[in-house]
This record gives structure tokens, sequence and C-alpha cells, in this order.
């Protein structure tokens, strides 16, 4: 499956992910700048913030409390598609996913 991340100089990356692997896995593999996942996925440092595309926002599975609680101290603005990166996992369904990185992630 296809992730797409818009970086802050308003490019697009598009990389070929791993299934089973996360949003957040796939974009330090390729070096995809500006998700910093400082804990390594352990959904604990809220620095792997995205916005999730409207149009795939209700294929993810909602947000646990763990994730909805990290989000509400996220270093850019919250918004309605924000998630946690990390706990994001691609499968087949999610092909061509576009996430946008925020402006700062600390
Ligand atoms: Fe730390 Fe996602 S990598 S919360």
């Amino acid at each position: 499956p296809t992730i797409h991340y818009i970086l802050k100089d308003g490019s697009t990356r598009s990389i070929d992910a791993k299934p089973g692997g996360s949003v957040m896995e796939n974009a330090v593999r390729n070096n995809v700048r500006g998700i910093d996942a400082e804990c390594g996925g352990s959904c604990s440092c809220a620095t792997c913030h995205v916005y999730v595309d409207d149009a795939f926002v209700a294929l993810l599975p909602p947000a646990d409390d763990m994730e909805n609680d990290l989000l509400d101290g996220v270093a850019s603005e919250r918004q309605p598609g924000s998630r946690l990166s990390c706990q994001i996992t691609m499968t087949a369904e999610l092909d061509g996913i576009t996430v946008r990185v925020p402006e700062t992630q600390i």
C-alpha cells in the first residue's frame, strides 16, 4: 500500500509501505522528515503527530484513551484529522492514505 506524506514545505513524498507496519515506522524507514517519533512507537511521546486526510479518517479505528490524551498535548494545533502515526497500522484498505506533517512536533 502507498502512503503519501505531505511535508512542511508543501511537497509530497509517496512511499511503498510495508503492510503491518505503522505510518510512523514507514516514515522513519524512508527518512520522511517531520515525524520525530521519539518514543519509538510506544504511544508515549506524541512526536509522531500527523493530520490524516478527511477521506481516510473514517477508515481508521478510533483513537484509544491513551492516544486521545496524548493528542490533547501535541505541539501543533490538534485538528479533527489529528492522529499519532505510530498507532495507524497499514493495511491494503488504507492504500493511498495521505497524511500531513505538522509544523512542529516539540
Ligand atoms: Fe511516540 Fe508515536 S512514536 S507516540
